[in-house]
């Protein structure tokens, strides 16, 4: 149940939002940058504040499946099946949208990402709203996503919305996106509900991007990335490269000696919950390098793997001036 003071905060968020403002809305998986789906002026903010290139669609965050229809078509029975079991929580549907959804939440595109967010808060708001709140990432494009409501704030400067703070995201690592718009359906986008939990749903569902057009602004693969250079190494790698270099790791278990960084124990759901602010506090220390402890390579830390490889990707002065 939310606070009192929360509430507060909920009236204002909504005022905003209504007024055609943007806010900065908490969600389990990451913080993200809200506009009324419906108003193209106010969602045109949001591609402006992010520098989010326009044929990038936006996910449309609901309160719950009763909303599927206001925004979605031809609706699989088994949309309401993974509605049923995930929602509210990190999964986003990709349907075929209905017309007055305007060009610029879905890029242009037939179809529309639809996703509950299983944030007190941010439930709370939608209930009120009683309509769809456009919202991708809370970052500049490309850059890492924010977790805590201080990252926007970061992010933004004195350009920030308002922000409606729910504290430190549980999940850490943006949703699990399905295309359910093309037969078989298809994971767009790797997160914390995996392939093997979608599959007795939808026993021939794919996995992968296999389309050229950025309809998945993660499918780049620049992506998430800190400006220092950063590169994922074995342990043995993790010593030897540091030798020349002022380098910052992130390294399991203990850190090597002379090494400065952050040490975490080898466990997938805690280091998604903790990824974003670790390469935020990592990139923040003006090293040379930052130098990542090779992941295990086990389903579980697949979605990791996807953001930092792509951050990997993106990473350096040279991506970054
Ligand atoms: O967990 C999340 O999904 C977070 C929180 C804020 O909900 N949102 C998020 O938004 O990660 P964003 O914009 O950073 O990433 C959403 C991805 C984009 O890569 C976009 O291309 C894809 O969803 N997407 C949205 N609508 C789509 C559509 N109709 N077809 C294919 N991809 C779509
Ligand atoms: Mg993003």
């Amino acid at each position: 149940m939310p606070r009192h003071t929360d509430f507060i905060q909920i009236e204002e968020a909504l005022q905003a939002l209504q007024a055609g403002d943007l806010v900065a809305i908490p969600t389990e998986t990451v913080y993200g940058l809200a506009a009324d789906a419906m108003n193209t002026k106010a969602v045109k903010k949001i591609f402006a504040l992010k520098g989010r290139p326009a044929d990038h669609p936006l996910i449309v965050h609901i309160a719950s499946s009763a909303y599927l229809t206001a925004w979605a078509k031809n609706i699989p029975a088994v949309a309401y099946q993974l509605t049923e079991k995930f929602w509210p929580g990190p999964l986003t549907l990709i349907l075929p949208k209905r017309e007055e959804i305007p060009d610029i939440v879905t890029g242009g595109q037939n179809t529309v990402g639809l996703r509950s967010p299983n944030n007190p808060l941010t439930l709370e708001l939608l209930k009120h709203f009683n309509g769809g709140l456009a919202a991708p990432s809370a970052n500049r494009f490309g850059r890492i996503s924010p977790t805590t409501a201080q990252h926007v704030q970061n992010e933004f400067g004195k350009d920030t919305p308002l922000v409606l703070d729910g504290g430190p995201c549980q999940i850490g690592i943006e949703s699990t996106i399905v295309d359910l718009s093309q037969s078989p359906a298809r994971i767009l986008r790797p997160g914390h509900i995996s392939f093997e939990q979608l599959l007795p749903y939808l026993p021939d569902l794919e996995y992968g991007a296999k389309q050229t057009s950025p309809r998945v602004s993660g499918d780049m693969e620049a992506h998430y990335a800190p400006r220092t250079p950063l590169f994922m190494v074995s342990r043995e790698q993790l010593i030897s490269l540091s030798m020349n270099k002022h380098t910052v790791v992130l390294c399991f278990d203990v850190l090597p000696e002379g090494l400065q960084g952050i040490t975490i124990g080898k466990d997938a759901t805690q280091f998604a919950q903790q990824l974003y602010a670790n390469l935020r506090n990592l990139d923040k220390r003006q090293a040379e390098q930052i130098l990542i402890e090779q992941i295990p390579q086990t389903n579980e830390w697949l979605a990791i793997a996807d953001r930092l490889q792509r951050a990997i990707a993106g990473s350096g002065e040279l991506n970054n001036p």
